[in-house]
């Protein structure tokens, strides 16, 4: 056990050192709770390693994992969890993240967890009871309807990525409440802390965050589209319906034009800035993805990438050409990921007729002389669909199924370069 105490103890002092934990409460509930009692089946070495750990696969694919230790302490710290407060969680997985807000509320307060899954629901209740906390109430159930029989709440967490805002999160959240959850927004997922506004929500605070999606009742389809006869390389469009697979893999497959924006930046200010800076302006925003063997094939410009992994960029798809941002072309393709983010020159890779070259270019520099904003200055409403709203300059508007959400970069966030 001295092994497990001092990996847990250097965990939490990385989370604090790289400040993702700054709040003394959200340090103790850390402290006091050990992850290792969450995954009894590996050894604490695994355990304590600042990364997600799928717990259960389907078809190959993570339906469940403990999430990274570092986006838990961030999404708790925008929580704001009080002593006394009634909380529910959408997504118990192993029920670590329970523990830890069981932690914070005390036992004045109450947690309540669902999960899809009896299995996992049978687990998160045999790990809770391990680590002693039989009194946070796990349920089985689709947290898409929230959790009637125990709202209103103070705080509604999900730790699981949603595509849209469940009209019954909102009705169960109490009025001054907060609701937390990875969203689908602007070319990303972000962790947002929404609290009431008027008829709709506002945004407290915005993070990175990437978090495996909801399934049932309110699972979204992901919106990819195959390329070619492998099963590794996809384009991410809003609209698949509207694009033709196999004129999309020739044109990506065929001669590229590269041209240098004239910016420099690190990966990490391009994916929480430029990103959702396009995203917002150009309707038919892309990401182009390769997996596995197809990410060595060099069909996807490099902006982010692990040699045998994974390698992706984001860009604009409009049929007849697509353009991409990516790092040099003579930049080397890495086998580890980037240990500290190295500024680089941003380029754009146009293919086709060469219509997107000159706007992807733009795009970045007028995001720069903007002063860079990042999502973390981002403010985002969600307001209910049917309510009427007439956008004021600045302003993006995105419609989902029962949100439409209005975002823009308020001046003063502007001006705080990240
Ligand atoms: C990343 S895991 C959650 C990690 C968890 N909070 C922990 O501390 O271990 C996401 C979880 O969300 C669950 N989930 C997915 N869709 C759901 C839904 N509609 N309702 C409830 N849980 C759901 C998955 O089964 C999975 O266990």
């Amino acid at each position: 056990m001295a092994d497990a105490e001092a990996l847990h103890r250097a965990l939490v002092d990385g989370l604090i050192s790289r400040r993702c934990i700054t709040d003394p409460r959200v340090e103790a509930a850390f402290r006091a709770v050990p992850r290792h009692l969450f995954l009894p089946s590996l050894a604490p070495e695994e355990a304590y390693r600042n990364v997600a750990i799928p717990t259960k696969l389907v078809n190959g694919e993570a339906v469940s994992s403990s999430s990274q230790p570092e986006i838990m302490a961030t999404m708790l710290e925008q929580l704001g969890l009080e002593p006394g407060h009634r909380v529910l969680e959408i997504g118990a997985g192993t029920g670590y993240n329970a523990a830890l807000m069981a932690h914070l509320v005390g036992s004045a307060g109450e947690v309540t967890t669902i999960d899809l899954d009896e299995d996992l629901v049978d687990g998160a209740r045999a790990h809770l009871a391990s680590a002693g906390f039989d009194r946070v109430r796990v349920e089985l159930g689709d947290g898409a309807l929230g959790c009637p029989a125990a709202a209103p709440f103070d705080r509604i967490i999900l730790t699981v990525g949603a595509w849209d805002i469940s009209p019954a999160w909102r009705r169960q959240l109490g009025r001054n409440g907060r609701l937390v959850l990875p969203l689908a927004v602007a070319g990303t997922q972000k962790s947002i802390a929404f609290a009431h506004a008027g008829d709709g929500l506002a945004s407290l605070s915005v993070r990175e965050c990437l978090f495996m999606p909801l399934r049932g009742a309110f699972a979204a389809s992901p919106p990819r589209v195959a390329l070619g006869d492998g099963p590794g390389l996809h384009l991410y469009v809003s609209d698949p319906a509207g694009v033709d697979p196999v004129a999309a893999h020739t044109l990506v497959k065929g001669a590229p034009a590269d041209h240098s924006t004239g910016v420099r930046a690190t990966g990490s200010e391009v994916y929480a800035g430029l990103v959702p800076w396009t995203a917002l302006r150009e309707s038919e925003f892309c990401w182009l993805e390769a997996t596995g063997a197809e990410a060595d094939a060099g069909a996807v410009p490099y902006l982010y990438g692990v040699a045998g992994k994974y390698r992706s960029a984001a860009g604009v798809f409009e049929g007849t050409s697509a353009g991409f941002f990516m790092r040099p072309p003579s930049d080397a393709y890495p086998s580890e990921p980037e240990p500290e983010p190295k500024p680089f020159e941003l380029y754009v890779r146009g293919f086709g007729d060469g219509a997107l070259d000159d706007r992807l270019r733009q795009h970045a520099r007028a995001w720069d002389a903007a002063g860079r904003p990042t999502s973390s200055g981002l403010r985002i409403r969600a307001l209910p669909i049917d309510a009427t709203y007439a956008p004021n300059a600045g302003e993006h508007v995105v419609e989902k199924r029962w949100t439409r959400l209005v975002l823009d970069w308020p001046r003063n966030a502007r001006d705080k370069v990240q």
